[in-house]
């Protein structure tokens, strides 16, 4: 194992994760939202800057679309796709 430091600014994780039981960020947009930011992310250039993927769970289905950025450690629940324009505000801020 080798510890590195990370090449990326920025890192946004999309819980995109479908439960049987239908209480999933899947079944809320999550993966429409996913699709777009990562093709708005690449019209900005922003692609050797920062990585957005699709997560597993992330423990708090019941509050998503759920999603993280690091290194802030900012969390981001009840998003929809009516919020794709203010998580693209979000995200642009902290990409230099
Ligand atoms: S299904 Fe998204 S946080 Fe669990």
């Amino acid at each position: 194992m080798n510890e590195v430091p990370s090449k990326l600014e920025f890192h946004f994780l999309i819980c995109t994760n479908a439960r049987e039981n239908g209480k999933d960020c899947a079944a809320k947009g999550a993966n429409l939202m996913l699709e777009e930011l990562k093709a708005w992310a690449k019209t900005q250039g922003f692609s050797k800057k920062m990585r957005i993927n699709k997560s597993g769970c992330l423990g708090r289905c019941e509050e998503g679309v759920v999603a993280v950025a690091y290194p802030s450690s900012e969390w981001i629940i009840n998003a929809s796709t009516n919020d794709l324009e203010e998580m693209k505000k979000f995200i642009a801020k902290r990409v230099s």
